[in-house]
């Protein structure tokens, strides 16, 4: 037996099996993709459930060093989407049976925003009969936010560690109280507490990032317990400081193969958790996100923001579908899904199956 297959056979990976599996290429890295695939297909089956993303607004008042729209970033078009616009993409998603939505927006905190998002879920709850799935993606909020959002009908929520590793988080954001690592790992315990249902992620191939902060990463995740994963590639936007220490790092393509091996070895670590194929995936190849539901991923978050405020939206550069409307979208899902023989789980909140297992109070 060679050594990839050896490790795969094991029970538990340990930190030095994933650092391992984690360096893969070739005729070795498709016996790791073979075997994640594997699991998957045994697990979670080859149904993929779908999030309709609205990118509410891009107004954030956080300054992450590598994020286009960086609050310090003059040269974004700012927007916020209406409660109507909202409500109009989440009706399409109901409409045409997308299962769930997932709410994105750039990190404000105040009431009038708090506020906004309440009456975006209790409007949607009604719009739908409360059948739809609601994920929010807002960013670090008091417990008290998490929890008024929690009971007005959101039951998911993403919010991204980044990085697990303190040190490399600190470099990739600006070392203020409003970016304190601490602040990231107490929200994702205060949501896990009010019973949501928690996802976070990080992006694979930043400056300063090697295999070892990777494994780490992915032991914090199994950790955590988490129910749901995003993770992409970092791709670097001119208009961020993190963008002058793009020498010396991966090929884009070395992000996209390293990015898929993370989701690969997250779906054998974590069986029954829901991973989501990422836009960031598809900016780098356009098979990007079907590459991973192949080798581990089983959620797709088709964007369904109006078409003219997509462009605005670019946490980094070259971001795809940003010329297109929701409807172009929906022709192209069903195709691209059973071009790697999967089926859509139409009309389902398709919920982790971890976290069914879990002993908590369960939202909705
Ligand atoms: N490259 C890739 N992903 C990025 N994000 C923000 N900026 C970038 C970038 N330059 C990701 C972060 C954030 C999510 C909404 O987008 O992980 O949590
Ligand atoms: Fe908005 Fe990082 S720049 S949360």
């Amino acid at each position: 037996m060679n050594r990839v297959s050896d490790i795969l056979s094991r029970k538990e990976l340990l930190r030095d099996d994933i650092i391992f599996l984690l360096q893969l290429s070739g005729e070795d890295e498709k016996i790791l993709f073979r075997h994640a695939a594997q699991v998957k297909q045994e697990t979670v089956g080859n149904k993929v459930f779908l999030r309709g993303l609205v990118e509410m607004s891009n107004v954030c008042r956080k300054d992450c060093l590598y994020c286009g729209i960086r609050t310090s970033n003059s040269d974004v078009n700012r927007y916020s989407l209406s409660e109507y616009e909202v409500l109009s993409a989440i009706r399409f998603a109901h409409e045409n049976r997308y299962g769930s939505v997932a709410l994105q927006s750039g990190e404000l905190t105040g009431k009038s925003f708090t506020d906004k998002i309440s009456r975006i879920i209790a409007r949607s709850e009604e719009l739908t009969g409360g059948s739809i799935g609601i994920t929010l993606s807002c960013g670090e909020q008091s417990e008290e936010v998490y929890r008024e959002w929690f009971d007005k009908g959101a039951h998911r929520y993403l919010l991204r560690i980044e990085s697990s590793s303190r040190e490399l988080y600190e470099r990739i954001h600006p070392r203020d109280a409003n970016h304190r690592f601490d602040a990231r790992v107490n929200a994702l315990y205060a949501l896990r507490k009010i019973g949501y249902q928690v996802g976070t992620g990080v992006m694979v191939g930043l400056p300063f990032q090697n295999v070892e902060h990777l494994a780490d990463d992915l032991l914090f995740m199994k950790r955590f317990d988490i129910d749901m994963c995003g993770m992409g590639p970092y791709i670097e936007h001119k208009d961020t400081p993190l963008y002058s220490y793009r020498e010396g790092l991966m090929t884009l393509n070395e992000r996209l193969q390293l990015t898929l091996r993370m989701i690969a070895i997250l779906r054998i670590l974590m069986p029954d958790i829901n991973i989501a194929a990422t836009t960031a995936l598809q900016a780098i190849d356009k098979m990007g996100r079907e590459k991973a539901i192949q080798i581990g991923a089983n959620i797709l978050m088709p964007n369904i923001t109006p078409g003219r405020f997509r462009d605005s939206y670019a946490l980094y550069e070259n971001k795809p579908c940003t010329d297109e409307n929701a409807d172009d979208c929906k022709s192209c899902i069903d195709v691209r899904v059973h071009l790697v023989n999967h089926e859509v789980g139409y009309a389902h909140w398709g919920d982790s199956p971890r976290f069914a297992k879990r002993d908590v109070p369960k939202g909705k």
